[in-house]
């Protein structure tokens, strides 16, 4: 039945194709905590965190982005899972967020080009392209153009890290190829300038994508659920496009994926829309229909989604399977339940927008993530945080990050 979903209401389970059961159809989307130490290692705060979402009424909680390489995080205090961990330096976190029957899958993610220059000094990426935008060019590393073998060790590190959360508890992992990271810099003919088997038609640019997600396979069992969260498009002019995800999600589902996440846009996207209202009736519903029409993969849609309304009617047309929410998740950590009830999230607090737009965007997820660290310690969200408080945390947790210290709770 290619092309819809079974229409559904939210509160009905969700068998996915690895036989994982959601038992509804609402669930946080991955936001990078930042809740790790120096190592990696998720703190007490970040198992606290899950433990109030465990309660929301979710039927799916994914992670923030785990760094499959130590070298390669997003963010200071990502937390970091690699071949040679013991999973059960996990298992507090995977007790916590599974407490009350939600699902947890692993978001595994390389940055790319999108590393903090904070964070690391040299970052890998397709090709040596630097972002246009003079505010990120200033924030990120300088890439350099990845080796084959390069490329080869990043798919057996997706792959290892898979195998660590699935001893670990987690009931699947999800790759992260949108946003702009890595997987998704391949994807993009406006990052990826490769004229190797790894760059230029679209067969090609998606390779690292389908051989991570067959090494991942081929390393766990086949009652794990693997998704991927895959942009719409990037909307940038040259970029990835529909065309190609459709693409792109055609072979995912070939591969044997159990979920794909749709979203859309990179880093330069995303500070411009974060300075932004968001559109109660999502960012991405038009293009998720053009994906909806080629595959019967279940399909998940996050992004503005606030309209209960809207969102019930996606679920119920059979449009998307799974209604993914992240930000409302920071500052209600029961949102979950209030859309489960009939009700909608249009009335959430939002960080106060700024005259200087790209300002208010830089800030907005330093403000939702600095309400997630409230949250860890058993603390409301605080919607009154102002910008001067937000820059002062961010720039005290980086000066931490770079004298080797661990975060301050
Ligand atoms: C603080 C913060 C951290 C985020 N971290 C991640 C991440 O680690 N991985 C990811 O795929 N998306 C991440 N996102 C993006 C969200 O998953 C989501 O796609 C985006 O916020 C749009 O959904 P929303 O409108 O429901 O917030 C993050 C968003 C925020 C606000």
């Amino acid at each position: 039945m290619t092309g819809m979903a079974a229409p559904a209401n939210l509160h009905a389970p969700l068998e996915l194709p690895c036989g994982v059961v959601l038992p509804n159809r609402v669930a946080k989307a991955a936001m990078s905590e930042q809740l790790a130490d120096r190592q990696g290692r998720p703190l007490p705060a970040l198992v606290a965190l899950y433990q109030r979402w465990a309660a929301s009424g979710a039927g799916l909680l994914i992670t923030g982005n785990v760094a499959v390489q130590p070298s390669q995080l997003v963010e200071p205090y990502n937390v970091v899972v690699t071949a040679d961990d013991d999973p059960t330096w996990l298992a507090e976190w995977v007790d916590a967020a599974k407490c009350h029957g939600a699902r947890l899958f692993m978001q595994l993610n390389h940055p790319g080009r999108q590393a903090l220059r904070a964070v690391t000094g040299r970052s890998l990426a397709p090709s040596a392209v630097s972002p246009r935008q003079r505010l990120l060019r200033w924030a990120l590393a300088r890439p350099i153009e990845m080796t084959v073998a390069d490329i080869g060790r990043i798919v057996e590190a997706f792959a290892a890290s898979a195998a660590v959360a699935e001893r670990a508890g987690f009931d699947g992992v999800e790759g992260h190829a949108a946003h702009g990271y890595l997987l998704s810099q391949f994807l993009s003919p406006l990052t990826n300038h490769r004229r190797d088997g790894w760059g230029g038609s679209i067969e090609r640019r998606s390779r690292i994508l389908m051989e991570v997600v067959r090494a991942i396979r081929g390393r766990v069992g086949r009652r794990f659920a693997v998704a991927v969260k895959l942009n719409a498009s990037d909307f940038e002019d040259g970029g990835f496009s529909v065309d190609d995800a459709v693409h792109v999600a055609t072979g995912l589902q070939a591969e044997g994926i159990d979920l794909l996440e749709v979203s859309g846009g990179s880093g330069s996207f995303w500070l411009h829309l974060l300075g932004a209202a968001t559109p109660t009736a999502g960012y991405f519903t038009t293009s998720v229909e053009h994906i909806r029409h080629a595959v019967d993969v279940p399909v998940m849609l996050t992004g503005g989604l606030r309209d209960g309304t809207v969102v019930r009617e996606l679920v119920a047309r059979g449009v998307v399977d799974v209604i993914g929410l992240a930000r409302p998740f920071a500052v209600d950590p029961n949102a979950a339940r209030r859309l489960l009830a009939g009700g909608t999230l249009d009335d959430l607090p939002t960080p106060r927008r700024s005259a200087v737009r790209a300002v208010g965007a830089a800030l907005s997820s330093p403000w939702h993530q600095q309400q997630l660290r409230r949250l860890g310690r058993g603390l409301d969200p605080e919607p009154s945080r102002g910008r001067a408080r937000t820059a002062a945390r961010l720039v005290e947790m980086q000066l931490r990050w770079r004298t080797g210290r661990n975060p301050a709770l």
